[in-house]
This record gives C-alpha cells, structure tokens and sequence, in this order.
C-alpha cells in the first residue's frame, strides 16, 4: 500500500468531522447500575491532573539522592503555590488508585468483560499494573524517611520470588542497596516509562470502548434498554462529576497538606511501624500474618507467590468465564468477586489499626 493511500484513509478516519460524528452517535445504556459507568472517566480524569501536575512538579524537581530532598522542601516553601501542586498531585494518585479499583470490581460484577471486549479487559489489567508502579515509584521521590524504608522493604519483599526475585531486586535498585541510583531509575519510570506506556494503553483502551460501546449487564443483555446521548447528556454528567473531584482534591490538599518529613538517611534505623501505601496494605498485612513455614515451604514466599497467582488470574477473568450465562460459574464469580473486594478491606483496615 502507498504512504498516499495510507495518509488518506487515515486523515477521512482521524479528521474532525468523523471524530465528531463518532461521538454524536455514542450512546450510553441506562438503567440502575449506570452509576458505574462514571469511573472509567473519573479515573481518566484523575490521571489528567496528574500529568498536569507532575510537569509543574518536574520545573523545579531535582532527581538525586543528594538534592531530591531539599528540592521538595523548596517546592513547597518558597515556589508559589508549589505546596497546593505537590499536594495536589499525592492525593491525586491516591483517588485515581481508588477510582480505578472502583472501576475495576465495576466492571467485573457488570461482566463487562465478555466478547467482544476481553482486550478491554486486558489493556484495563496492564494499565491497573502500570497505575501501582507509578504509585511504588513517586513514593521513593520526595527522599524522605519513610519513602527510603518503603522502598527498602517492597524491592526486598520482590526479591524472595524464587528465580527471578534477585535479578529483579538489582534492576529494581540498581545494584544491592537502596541507594541514589534507585532514585535515578525509578525517576526514569515515573517520568518517562510508565507515563508514556500508560497514555498508549489509555489510547488502546479507550478506543476499544468506543469500537465495542457500553456493555449493558447480564440480566439486561438480549432486552430493550433505554440510551442516553454521550454527546452532550453523559458527558455534562461526567463534568460535573470531575468538578466535584476538583472539589473534593482542592480541599483534601488545602486541609491536609502532604507531609514531606525528614531526609532519608541509610545508616539511621527504619523508623517503628514502617507502613507502606494503602493500596499495598493488604498484601503486606497477610504477609506479616502468615505462618514462617508452612508445610516446610518458606510461609512469605509462598504468600508472595499467591499474591503473583492472583494477578495471574486477573488476566484470564474474561477467558476463564465464558460463554456468558452459565448460573453456576456466574455466583461462583459473584462469591470471588466479593471475597476478594471484602479480604481487601478488612485488611487494609486492620493493616491500619495494628
Ligand atoms: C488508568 C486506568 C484506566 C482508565 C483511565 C480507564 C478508562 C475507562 C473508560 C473511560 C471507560 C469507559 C467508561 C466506563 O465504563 O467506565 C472504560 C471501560 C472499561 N474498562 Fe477501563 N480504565 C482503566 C482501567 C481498567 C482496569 C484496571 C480494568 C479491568 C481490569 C478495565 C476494564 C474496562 C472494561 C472491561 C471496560 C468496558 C466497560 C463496558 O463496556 O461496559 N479498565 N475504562
């Protein structure tokens, strides 16, 4: 085929008037889960703040173990408005992580999943990946305290997978320490890697939305739902819900500034009740619960190898369940679904109050 034939067949595809007509003709189903359909956009949104902030972030950030530190401290004393941007920008991450696990349970109990939309499913699982290292590496940037011990324990829980846990563990640090030169790799993909994977997945997956339309739930599949406009009737009521996050962050980061605390130092001990993020709170609470042995076997490994099992899993949900509509697999994945959604706030609750 010819470059020319190629330019033309994408300029009538990509040109406005076709995006345009595409949208006018987008329709959202409507009935009483339709509240769910929000948080896609909720987290896309949330993910916008981010870049947004995280350039702003990067005009005076300065990535090295010697300087990252005292940059943030100068970030948020002494640029304007710097404190309300880096504060922005750590209770964003933290409400996009929410959103996306909202939406993640969402659209696995809506069985959104089924053909044709298993590739929707899968760029969602990569990017859900993708959206915990971009949280596993901004944590280490700020240099501080707790962010150096975080780091510390989360590569080295990486390096008891059996095989690969070591190599992992030295690429993840570069070298055997957590050291400056963590902080320049994990800088390289917070800034560069996972931004630049992210915002193709998000385009892959975005798109598959728009190819295949919402998916209605089960119950509902086969019956005569009524639709809404995306174009303008959905897409005001996404606005306002994106107004209301602007809200919500506006005030968490005014009336909860995030703390920077003090400068990492490696020779100092780690200090009592070291806590990683929320999202990882389950997982390094069974860990912390778990038998040393079980049967012989070395009890963190194997609750670690679990943990790998499930995400594992995660990926073959819309292969595993189908063909759609059998009553049985359905409460057999109703009953997962709601185990998984209830062991991860129980010990997410209980990784906090102990
Ligand atoms: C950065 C992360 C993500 C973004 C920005 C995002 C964005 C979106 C948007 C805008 C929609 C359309 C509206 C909606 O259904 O809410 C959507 C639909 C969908 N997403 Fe995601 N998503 C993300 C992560 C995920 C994850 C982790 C999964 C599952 C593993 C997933 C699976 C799906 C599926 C199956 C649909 C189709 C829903 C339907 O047709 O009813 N997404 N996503």
């Amino acid at each position: 085929m010819k470059i020319e034939t190629i330019k033309v067949w994408l300029d009538e595809r990509l040109s406005i008037s076709t995006l345009a007509a595409m949208a006018q003709k987008k329709e959202v189903p409507v009935h009483r889960h339709s509240i769910w359909y929000y948080f896609g956009g909720m987290t896309l949104f949330l993910f916008i703040v981010q870049v947004v902030t995280g350039i702003l972030l990067l005009l005076y950030y300065r990535p090295s173990a010697e300087t990252a530190f005292e940059s943030v401290q100068f970030i948020i004393t002494e640029v304007k408005f710097g404190w309300l941007i880096r504060s922005i920008h750590s209770w964003s991450a933290n409400l996009m992580i929410l959103t996306l696990f909202i939406h993640m349970f969402s659209v696995f109990f809506l069985r959104a999943y089924h053909k044709p939309r298993e590739m929707t499913w899968l760029s969602g699982a990569v990017l859900l990946f993708i959206s915990i290292c971009f949280g596993f590496s901004g944590y280490l940037l700020p240099w501080n305290e707790v962010s150096f011990f975080a780091t510390k324990v989360g590569t080295e829980i990486a390096g008891v997978v059996p095989v690969v846990g070591r190599p992992m563990l030295r690429f993840l640090r570069g070298g055997d320490d957590v050291t400056g030169a963590t902080l320049t790799r994990f800088f390289g993909f917070h800034v560069a890697v996972l931004p630049a994977a992210a915002t193709a997945l998000i385009t892959i997956h975005v798109l598959l939305v728009q190819l295949h339309g919402m998916s209605v739930p089960p119950g509902l599949a086969g019956k005569s739902v009524k639709k809404m406009k995306f174009v303008p009737n959905f897409l005001l009521r996404d606005l306002i819900g994106w107004i209301l996050a602007i809200g919500v962050l506006a005030a968490l980061a005014a009336l909860f500034p995030w703390e920077l605390g003090a400068k990492a130092d490696a020779f100092a001990p780690a200090p009592a009740g070291i806590k990683p993020e929320w999202y990882f709170l389950f997982m390094f609470q069974t860990l912390k619960l778990i038998p040393p042995k079980i049967l012989g076997l070395d009890g963190e490994v194997l609750g670690i190898m679990a943990f790998n099992l499930v995400g594992f899993l995660l990926f073959l949900v819309p292969f595993v369940d189908r063909p759609p509509g059998n009553p049985r697999r359905r409460l057999i994945f109703n009953v997962t679904g709601v185990f998984a959604l209830l062991y991860i706030v129980a010990m997410t609750i209980y990784g906090y109050v102990t």
